[in-house]
C-alpha cells in the first residue's frame, strides 16, 4: 500500500461523556469508531484521543493530554474535526493549532448545527475542506471525496507555486485591480534616468521589460526558475533566478523595485528585516526603493492564493501587512520614507482601506 498521510481525528470529549458510567456515550463511541475504522481501512495512520484514553475510562489530566495532542497534530498532515455542537473548547484549540501549523483541515459540520464565525471563516486563512452532513452515514462518502482531492493537499513554496503557474501568470495579472500602465508610470515618476534598477520578484518581466524598453538598465531576479525563463523568453536581458534573501551583486543599483512582491510571501519579522538589509546593501548612495506589499486591512492577515493550472489548482500562502509596522522596519534599517502609496489605479496615498502598501523610500 502507498504511504498515506497521518490524520488526527478531533471530536468533543467532555460533552460526549456519560457522567454515570464514566465512559463516553455508546452513540458517540460508535461515531468516532466508524470514522477511525474508515480512515484506517483507507491506509491512513490515525491518532484519536478518545481511543487513546479508552473512551474515557483512562481519562488523562490536562497536563498529560495537552502536550500529547499538540505533538500528534504537529506529526499529522491532516486534522479531521467535529467542532461540536455545542462547541467543544478542546477541538477549537486543536483547530487553532492545526491552522497555525498550516495543516490541512477537514471540518465535519452538522447541517443543523450552529458554528462560530471563526470556524466558518477558517477556509479564508487555511486549507479547509468542509463536509456538511445530515446523518452520520453521509459523512464517509464525502470525507472520501475530500481526501481524494489531491490539489487540496499542499500549500506550495512560493518558487514551486510560480514555477507551476508561470505560463499563465500574465493573464492572471490582467484581472488585477491595477493596470500595467499605472504600475509602470509610478516607477517612471519615482526613478529618473539614467538609472540602474533591480526588479526584485521580476516574474515574467511584466514591469521590467517596459522599463528596459524605456532605456533603464534593469536586472530582474526571481526565486522561480519558471518565471525567469518566461521573462527571458519575452526579452528581459538580465534575468537571474535568485532569492532576495541571499542575493548579492558585484555592483550597486540606483533603484530597487518590488511590485506585487515586497513582503507578500512572508510575515516573519526576522526575514523581513533581512530582506530590507539586503536591499539597503544593494543600493548606492541615495538609492531609492519602491516596495509593494498587500494591506492587511483590505486583504486580511493571511490568504491562500489559488491558481488553476493544467495539472490542477496550485496554492501558496500570502500575507497582508500593517503599514505602520513596515514603515518602522524601513526606518530602523536606515531608510527615510518619502511616500506611502495605497493603490496604482488610480495612484492614491495610503489610507487604512487601501489595497496596497507601496513604500517609496530613500537610503540614508
Ligand atoms: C505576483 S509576482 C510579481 C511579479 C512582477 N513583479 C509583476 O508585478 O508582475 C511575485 C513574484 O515574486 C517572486 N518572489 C517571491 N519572493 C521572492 C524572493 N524572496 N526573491 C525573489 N523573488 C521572489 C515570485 O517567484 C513571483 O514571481
Amino acid at each position: 500500500m502507498e504511504k498515506r498521510d497521518k490524520i488526527f481525528l478531533a471530536a468533543p470529549f467532555h460533552d460526549y461523556m456519560n457522567g454515570e458510567s464514566g465512559r463516553m456515550n455508546q452513540k458517540h463511541i460508535e461515531l468516532v469508531t466508524k470514522v477511525l475504522d474508515y480512515l484506517r481501512s483507507k491506509g491512513y495512520e490515525v491518532h484519536n484521543a478518545h481511543e487513546r484514553e479508552k473512551w474515557g475510562e483512562d481519562w488523562y489530566s490536562p497536563e498529560q493530554c495537552t502536550p500529547i495532542d499538540l505533538e500528534k497534530i504537529k506529526d499529522s498532515s491532516i486534522l479531521v474535526a467535529f467542532p461540536g455542537n455545542p462547541p467543544s473548547g478542546g477541538v477549537h484549540i486543536e483547530l487553532g493549532w492545526a491552522s497555525a501549523l498550516e495543516k490541512r483541515i477537514i471540518l465535519l459540520l452538522e447541517e443543523s448545527g450552529t458554528y462560530s464565525n471563526l470556524v466558518l471563516g477558517l477556509n479564508t486563512v487555511s486549507r479547509v475542506q468542509t463536509v456538511r452532513y445530515k446523518n452520520i452515514d453521509d459523512v464517509l462518502p464525502q470525507l472520501e471525496l475530500c481526501l481524494q482531492d489531491k490539489s487540496a493537499q499542499r500549500i506550495l513554496a512560493v518558487s514551486d507555486f510560480y514555477d507551476k503557474m508561470s505560463a499563465s501568470y500574465d493573464s492572471f495579472m490582467e484581472e488585477g485591480e491595477s493596470t500595467l500602465e499605472d504600475e509602470v508610470n509610478l516607477v517612471l515618476q519615482t526613478f529618473t534616468q539614467p538609472c540602474r534598477i533591480l526588479d526584485v520578484g521580476c516574474g515574467t518581466g511584466r514591469i521590467a521589460i517596459p522599463l528596459q524598453d524605456k532605456g533603464y538598465a534593469v536586472t530582474g531576479i526571481d526565486v522561480s526558475h519558471g518565471m525567469t525563463q518566461q521573462a527571458k523568453r519575452k526579452g528581459l536581458r538580465n534575468a537571474l533566478q535568485a532569492n532576495l534573501e541571499g542575493f548579492n551583486h558585484s555592483e550597486t543599483f540606483d533603484g530597487v523595485v518590488s511590485l506585487h512582491v515586497g513582503f507578500s510571501y512572508t510575515n516573519d519579522a526576522d526575514k523581513m528585516f533581512k530582506m530590507l538589509q539586503v536591499v539597503y546593501g544593494l543600493l548606492g548612495t541615495s538609492g531609492k526603493v519602491l516596495w509593494d506589499s498587500p494591506n492587511k486591512h483590505f486583504y486580511g492577515e493571511k490568504k491562500v492564493l489559488e491558481w488553476p493550472t493544467e495539472n490542477g489548482i496550485v496554492r501558496t500562502a500570502c500575507y497582508g501587512h500593517d503599514a505602520e509596522r513596515i514603515r518602522e522596519m524601513f526606518m530602523e534599517t536606515g531608510f527615510s520614507i518619502q511616500n506611502i502609496w495605497g493603490s496604482y489605479t488610480p495612484l492614491t496615498k495610503y489610507k487604512k482601506e487601501s489595497p496596497r502598501i507601496i513604500i517609496e523610500a530613500v537610503k540614508g
